[in-house]
C-alpha cells in the first residue's frame, strides 16, 4: 500500500494536548482521532476549551504540550493552511464593505486571484443564499446573514476540511437552518467537518461522531448511539412546575433513585433509576412543598442526560 494512501485516512489526530493560560490549564490532556469525510463534534459548555482546542488544530496557537496532526503533517504548515478552513467564533468582516467585497478581500488573503477569485465568490454567494444582498454592506446585515458571510469566507479556497467554532449562537432560525443545511451539503460532497457547539440537539443532528469537552477534559466520545448507552437503563423525566421555577428543589435532588437535576427555562429535567417509580414520591413532595407539577415526560435518554450523567450538572449551566 502506499503511503497515506488508507481508505480510511485521518483528517484531524490529537494527542493529549495540554494548554495552560496563566495558572487557568484549558486543556488537561485532550485526545481523539477524526477520519477524513466525517463531520466531528466537538461538544461543551462555555469555557470547556472548545474554541481553544481549534486554534491549536489551525495553527493560530501552540500548545503547552501534546501533538495535532492535519492530514497527516504538522498543524500550522503551509500544506495544512491550504488545506483548512476556519470560520472563527467571532464574526470577522469589514462592516463599511459589502459581502462580495468582504469574500474578494478574504479571497486574496488566501491566495486566489483573477477570474478563479469572481468565480469562487459568486459560487460562495450562491451557497451562503446571499446572491441578491452581495452588493449590501455587512452593516446592514442580521446576525445571521453576518455569519453566512463568516461562513463563506472559510469556503472560498475549497478547503478539504472545514473548521467552524459556533456558528449558530443567537441567529434567527432561518440563518441556523441554512448553515447547518450548507454543512450537510458540503460534507456530503466529501468535506471533512469539525464542528464544536453547546447545542446538544444540533451535535446530534449534524455528528458522525462526536466528543464531549468539560473543564478541559474530554469526557466522553464516540456515536451518538454509543455515547446515549452511557446512561444506561437511567430514565430522563421532564417536567415543569406551575408559575416561577427557581431551580430544582433541594429535597428533589436527595429523593431515592435521583442522579442527577437540572433546570432551564423553567424545565426540570431528572435523571433517574426509575421514573415510574420516582413519579409519585416526586408529586408528594411537590405538593408538600406548595408546587404545582404542570407537565410531566419520561423520554428516551439525550447527550445532556449523558452530559448529567457524567458532570452531576446541565450542560447549559
Ligand atoms: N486568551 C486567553 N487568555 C486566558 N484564558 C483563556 C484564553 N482563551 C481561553 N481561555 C480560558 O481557557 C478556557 C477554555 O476557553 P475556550 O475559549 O477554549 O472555551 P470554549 O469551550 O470555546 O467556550 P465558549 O463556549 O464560551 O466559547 C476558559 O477557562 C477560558 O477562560
Ligand atoms: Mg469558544
Amino acid at each position: 500500500m502506499v503511503a497515506g494512501m488508507n481508505s480510511l485516512e485521518t483528517a484531524i489526530r490529537v494527542e493529549n494536548l495540554v494548554k495552560d493560560f496563566g495558572p487557568r490549564r484549558a486543556l488537561d490532556g485532550v485526545s481523539f482521532t477524526m477520519h477524513e469525510g466525517e463531520i466531528f463534534s466537538l461538544l461543551g459548555p462555555n469555557g470547556a476549551g472548545k474554541s481553544t482546542t481549534i486554534s491549536i488544530i489551525a495553527g493560530l496557537l501552540r500548545p503547552g504540550s501534546g501533538q495535532v496532526r492535519v492530514f497527516g503533517r504538522p498543524a500550522g504548515t503551509p500544506a495544512v493552511k491550504a488545506a483548512v478552513g476556519v470560520v472563527p467564533q467571532e464574526v470577522a468582516l469589514y462592516p463599511d464593505l459589502s459581502a462580495q467585497e468582504n469574500l474578494l478581500f478574504w479571497g486574496r488573503m488566501y491566495g486566489l486571484s483573477g477570474r478563479r477569485l469572481a468565480e469562487r465568490a459568486a459560487q460562495v454567494l450562491e451557497l451562503i443564499g446571499l446572491t441578491d444582498r452581495r452588493a449590501d454592506r455587512i452593516a446592514s446585515f442580521s446576525g445571521g446573514m453576518k455569519r453566512r458571510v463568516n461562513l463563506g469566507v472559510a469556503l472560498l479556497h475549497e478547503p478539504r476540511l472545514l473548521i467552524l467554532d459556533e456558528p449558530t449562537v443567537g441567529i434567527d432560525p432561518q440563518s441556523r437552518r441554512h448553515i447547518l443545511d450548507s454543512i450537510l451539503g458540503l460534507n456530503a460532497r466529501g468535506m471533512s467537518v469539525l464542528y464544536t457547539t453547546h447545542y446538544m440537539e444540533e451535535a446530534q443532528e449534524l455528528s458522525h461522531r462526536l466528543c464531549i469537552l468539560d473543564h478541559g477534559r474530554l469526557i466522553a466520545s464516540g456515536t451518538h448511539a454509543e455515547l446515549v448507552r452511557i446512561v444506561g437503563e437511567l430514565d430522563r423525566v421532564e417536567l415543569t412546575l406551575q408559575g416561577e421555577t427557581a431551580g430544582v428543589p433541594d429535597s428533589w435532588r436527595a429523593l431515592p433513585g435521583v442522579r442527577a437535576a437540572d433546570a432551564e427555562n423553567g424545565r426540570i429535567s431528572l435523571l433517574a433509576d426509575d421514573g415510574d417509580v420516582l413519579l409519585p414520591r416526586l408529586f408528594e413532595e411537590a405538593a408538600r412543598e406548595g408546587l404545582h407539577i404542570a407537565s410531566v415526560q419520561i423520554r428516551e435518554p439525550n447527550l445532556e442526560a449523558v452530559f448529567m450523567k457524567l458532570t452531576g450538572r446541565g450542560l447549559r449551566d
